[in-house]
């Protein structure tokens, strides 16, 4: 997604912007650019590619102390120089983040006023609007434009007559303010400004932020002077640099034993859940956990945790299907969002659907402060701490984590079974090389499927999931008990197919799935107990650890085949093609 970083204070605004850019760089995106209020007026500098690409267009010397910035992920329009942003009409100039659903109808309407845009985009559509009913009062103007506008927005705005303040407002897109000493910030996320102040507020919906020398102020909708808490970034030890590893998924592949470890131990000391929860938490009707791609992966683990040692009927949903399927819910169930973000428009989409029908939401959210956090009935923070690759490993992780720690906590039992799983994670790291050498073995496939049962059919999804989006091999996830339903006709000779067996219970049933792929020519790696009798294949032995630990410690397996398949290939592991870390437009 689009990430905007902003900056008014004493000191020059270009090196914080294009630093703040670089931070987001792992939102992903495909263009770039400043805009920077000089003494002469407002100049733009923006162009396709990276970062680096804008840095070599930008000039020499900037005096000016106030700027906007922006690294475009495309929607409306190629990723061109034009495309890029700041966009700028008349005295107007933005940046935004978000896609305007009635784009079509306030081009026309702009058309038949006599103006003609230069680009492809839904945003510079907003500069022209906003310029159009700008009358000399900034906030007037920004609250008039907005009335027009359908779909998610977050803005930061210049004003060419108002050289000294920056303007930011947003719906269904976050926006957080950076609040330093005499400084002030403004950006997509956290880490943008996170070396120069820790202190941030957020802004919420209808809300206009007003950066200028005399400070921040905030308005409310009825341009009244709002206070808004102010919170501390709580990092920890964790950097947003790669401390030495090549990349920061490997990074946070191995951060993983000790963030799962803190996600426990913050939860299972003192029965912290019940303290979250409140001490009333109960579910008399059944569970419902909605979230999308990797985060629906880990309600599928949740599904069975919950069901297995809870005892409570769990359903998973896609929140992209959720929040269109009118869904059958009761107001004594209870909605679990899961989100590593706290702002896919999906899942945020699918907790508000959720408020709507009465129905009592929990967000297990990594980012504090994040729209879903903040929207949700309660939350649970898993302690991941910021993950900067597009590709989810340790919020995922976490995530089955925390699902884990509820079912326990509903089941009546210890957290305690849980204090295996670091170490059942580290086992797993353990077998790198291994995982390396086996990955570089099927680099070169074209398909490659996964196939497991139960829980392994979860696993599976996500193994599935992580492959393909960094190594681009197409990948994907059966029941194994389904191949015969029609995909084994995909099977040809040396055809990759990796088994998960991690559910002893269901060893045999998946060893003869094995026999069938490799009766037809199949060439087969599977992770598996130990001492499992399995026909001859590939291997990766889990060590002996229990139910709770073995699904995730062959999570992390399956991220380090899929990031070694991934380096083989040469691909942009942090920042695959086409993706965004957080998926802020539907
Ligand atoms: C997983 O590797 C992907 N990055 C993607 O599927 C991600 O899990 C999904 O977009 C949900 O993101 P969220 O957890 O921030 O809501």
């Amino acid at each position: 997604m689009c990430g905007i970083i902003g900056y008014n204070g004493p000191r020059k605004a270009e090196p914080l912007l294009i630093d703040g850019l670089k931070k987001l760089e792992y939102r992903g995106y495909d263009s770039a650019g400043i805009a920077l209020v000089e003494k002469q007026g407002i100049q733009i500098f923006k162009k396709e590619g990276k970062v680096a690409a804008l840095e070599a267009i930008l000039p020499e010397e900037s005096c000016a102390t106030i700027g906007i910035g922006h690294t475009r992920w495309a929607t409306h329009g190629a990723p061109k120089d034009r495309n890029a942003h700041p966009h700028s009409y008349g005295k107007v100039t933005l940046v935004h983040n978000g896609i305007i659903e009635n784009e079509q109808a306030l081009r026309t309407m702009l058309k038949n006023q006599g103006l003609s845009p230069i680009s492809d985009t839904d945003t510079e559509l907003i500069a022209m609007l906003m310029d159009h009913c700008y009358r000399g009062d900034p906030r007037d103007a920004i609250r008039a434009a907005c009335a027009l506008l359908e779909g998610s927005y977050a803005l930061g705005i210049l004003f060419e007559d108002h050289p000294q303040t920056l303007y930011a407002v947003r719906k269904d897109n976050p926006l957080i303010l950076g609040l330093g000493e005499g400084e002030y910030f403004i950006a997509s996320d956290i880490p943008a400004f996170s070396d120069h102040t820790p202190a941030y507020c957020l802004l919420d919906e209808g809300e206009i932020a007003e950066l200028s020398p005399s400070g921040l102020t905030l308005y409310d909708r009825t341009d009244r002077i709002i206070k808004k808490p102010h919170h501390i970034a709580d990092f920890g030890d964790i950097s947003t640099v790669k401390d030495g590893y090549e990349h920061f998924m490997k990074k946070e592949i191995f951060e993983q034993p000790s963030v799962v470890r803190k996600t426990i131990d913050r939860y299972a000391e003192n029965d912290r859940i019940l303290t979250e929860l409140g001490e009333d938490f109960r579910v008399d009707g059944k569970i419902l956990i909605v979230g999308c791609g990797s985060a629906y992966h880990a309600a599928l683990l949740g599904k069975n945790a919950l069901e297995k040692y809870a005892r409570i009927p769990t359903e998973v949903a896609i929140a992209s299907e959720f929040r269109y399927s009118d869904p059958l819910l009761k107001k004594e169930d209870l909605v679990i969002l899961i989100s590593q973000s706290g702002e896919t428009a999906d899942t945020l989409a699918a907790l508000r659907l959720a408020k709507e029908k009465g129905v009592p939401t929990l967000g297990i959210v990594n980012v504090f402060g994040s729209s879903i956090a903040r929207e949700a009935d309660t939350v649970l923070y898993t302690m991941a701490g910021p993950e900067i690759s597009v590709a989810t490993t340790k919020a995922y992780t976490c995530q089955a984590v925390m699902l884990y720690l509820l079912a326990m906590k509903l089941a009546h039992r210890s957290p305690a079974e849980l204090k295996e799983l670091p170490q059942a994670i580290e086992s797993a790291l353990e077998q790198e090389s291994l995982c390396q050498k086996l990955a570089e073995k099927y680099a070169s496939a074209e398909h490659l499927f996964f196939i497991g049962r139960g829980r392994d059919y979860a696993v599976s999804r996500e193994g599935s999931l992580k492959l393909k989006e960094i190594s681009y091999i197409h990948s994907e996830a059966y029941a194994a008990g389904e191949l015969k339903h029609g995909t084994i006709s995909l099977i040809e000779q040396d055809t990759p197919v990796i088994a998960v067996i991690t559910d002893r219970t269901l060893l045999p049933k998946t060893a003869a799935n094995i026999k069938e792929v490799r009766a037809r020519g199949a060439q087969v790696l599977c992770i598996a107990p130990k001492n499992g009798l399995l026909p001859d294949c590939d291997r990766l032995d889990l060590p002996d650890c229990n139910d709770l630990a073995a699904p995730i410690a062959t999570a992390v397996r399956c991220q380090l085949l899929a990031y070694y398949a991934a380096l083989a290939r040469g691909t942009d592991i942090d920042q695959p093609r086409n993706l965004a870390k957080s998926v802020t437009v539907e």
